[in-house]
């Protein structure tokens, strides 16, 4: 039984995702960290591309609407504190998607450089 509702919970993880990294893309946007933008929107793909594996295996193997609980991260501010919370909101996962927020946040760069 716990299959099913983990199935759900990974495709509600990766919905609440996507609409996370569109508020993190807008802002970088209207800050003017173009790089940032695009590199939020990168991700986004990604997480569509997630929600799509949980989604055919749902519809796979029939799984019925149920009521599942999960963590709705919603914390969200400037782009720099946007990039730490993305880091943080994938702490112990080591994919290569996610090592990116912490190289940008890693690397020197001025913000002249970010907004190029
Ligand atoms: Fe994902």
């Amino acid at each position: 039984m716990e299959t099913p509702k983990n199935l759900l919970k990974g495709y509600i993880g990766e919905s609440l995702a996507i609409s996370r990294y569109q508020i993190y893309s807008s802002i970088a946007e209207a800050e003017k960290f173009i790089y940032v933008a695009k590199y939020f929107r990168e991700v986004i793909e990604n997480e569509k591309k997630h929600a799509e594996i949980f989604a055919n295996f749902i519809k796979k193997l029939e799984i019925e609407p149920a009521e599942v609980e999960v963590k709705a991260p919603i914390k969200f501010g400037s782009t720099a504190e946007n990039l730490r919370y993305a880091v943080e909101g994938r702490s112990g996962r080591q994919r290569s998607s996610t090592r990116q927020p912490q190289k940008l946040l890693k690397r020197r760069v001025s913000r002249r450089w970010l907004r190029e």
